[in-house]
């Protein structure tokens, strides 16, 4: 059996803290919380006066595109947004349990079979191969949640833009621009960021030459866990739990007494404070008081206050995100999924990127286990 991990010896950190695993150009994730960049733009910047699209351009190619250029980039993504029917059907029949982020990954690998040029890891098959898994993810996402209501999929619209379509897609009517706008903001947030967890995972199989597709697969599989990606739903079930804001500071003050984490809060480079969580945050009570719903972000006032006083403890992207997609009436499951859609546009910026002098990843690990020893007879043991 494996004993505990030895944190002081030379050379090992645990987690991978602070060690410095490769370089790139994509963004840029200051510690101590300064704006973070895409290629060098300013993330708030981009929320005001881009969109999705753009960004995703911006993050494939490494500049802002001209008006040609994003047209004939807009025109692929508006395109390919339509996922083989054979696929659509598999996974809308899979057991209703199945988490979404598995049906999302079942689905990116069943891609694979469907695209010519999945073998082909130069880099203008891999931007092409980029552009579908973007367009295609917000449909098969869309699908999923209508057939577990028993509704069939609605096909995608081309007059709207990537959020607003997603929403479409969910009940066949045309958004409201403002709702439109949050989701699109949300997106623009979660594209990218560095060497997390679900992107080196991603960056890890790129560098044994492995196909984008196989890549993108074990990248959902990292960011569905709680500790990444999946903070924001667990966020939610939190909130719901407390249930009324009268509730939260006690609900709070016990969970951390019994040294449980709460999930939305802290981060592993950030020391002082999460750029996005703010921008998503002001999104949210606009949404809020435009429903005039807001006990879900009095709450979050609340569960703020008390972790930041207590802990000093800030709030991550994930834990605003939460209470904005519920909102935006989508089911809390599907929130992971929708860094997904994001974040479709880091990854594949990353494997792009990997690729560029790659070296493959192999790290060393500390041998704890029993010195040499003979085999035994299994009658003997
Ligand atoms: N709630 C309560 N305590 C916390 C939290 C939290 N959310 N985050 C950190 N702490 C405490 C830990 O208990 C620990 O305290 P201790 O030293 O007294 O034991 C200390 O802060 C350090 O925490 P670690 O878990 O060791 O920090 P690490 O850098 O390994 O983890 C992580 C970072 C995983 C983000 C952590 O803060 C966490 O678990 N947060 C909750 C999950 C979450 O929100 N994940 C999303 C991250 S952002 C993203 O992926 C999009």
């Amino acid at each position: 059996m494996a004993t505990a991990p030895q944190t002081q010896i030379p050379g090992y950190s645990p987690g991978l803290e602070d060690v410095i695993a490769g370089t790139s150009a994509i963004s840029k994730v200051d510690p101590q919380g300064d704006e973070l960049l895409y290629y060098g733009y300013k993330v708030s910047q981009l929320c005001e006066q881009s969109n999705f699209e753009e960004v995703s351009y911006l993050v494939l190619n490494g500049k802002l595109p001209t008006k040609t250029e994003f047209e004939a980039f807009n025109k692929k993504l508006v395109q390919e947004r339509n996922v083989p029917e054979e696929i659509l059907s598999y996974l809308c029949k899979m057991p209703e349990k199945a988490h979404y982020m598995d049906i999302l990954r079942s689905g990116v690998s069943l891609m694979a079979h469907f695209d010519p040029q999945v073998e082909d890891n130069s880099k203008e098959a891999e931007l092409n191969k980029s552009i579908k898994l973007i367009a295609k993810m917000p449909t098969l996402l869309a699908a999923r949640i209508r057939a577990l209501k028993g509704e069939k999929p609605v096909a995608p619209n081309a007059k709207l833009n990537h959020a607003a379509n997603f929403l479409y897609m969910l009940t066949g009517k045309e958004p409201d621009a403002d709702f439109a706008k949050a989701l699109d903001v949300s997106l623009i947030c979660y594209a990218e960021h560095g060497f997390n967890a679900s992107t080196f995972t991603a960056r890890v199989i790129a560098s044994t030459l492995s196909d984008m597709h196989s890549c993108v697969t074990g990248a959902i599989g990292a960011l569905k866990g709680p500790l990444h990606g999946g903070a924001n739903e667990h966020a939610m079930y939190m909130l719901l739990k407390i249930g009324d804001p009268s509730k939260a500071e006690q609900w709070i003050r016990d969970a951390l007494a019994k040294k449980e984490k709460i999930m939305g809060f802290g981060h592993r480079v950030y020391k002082k404070k999460d750029s996005r969580a703010p921008i998503l945050k002001e999104w949210g009570w606009k949404m809020a008081k435009k429903l005039k719903q807001t006990k879900w972000h009095e709450m979050q006032e609340i569960v703020e206050r008390v972790l930041m006083s207590e802990k000093k403890l800030f709030p991550n992207v994930d834990f605003p995100a939460a209470t904005l997609y519920y909102l935006l009436d989508l089911p809390i499951e599907a929130d992971t999924p929708l860094f997904v859609v994001a974040r479709m546009s880091g990854w594949c910026a990353h494997i792009m990127e990997q690729r560029i002098g790659n070296r493959i990843m192999r790290p060393e690990s500390i041998y704890t286990g029993p010195e040499p020893k003979d085999f035994v007879e299994m009658a003997k043991r």
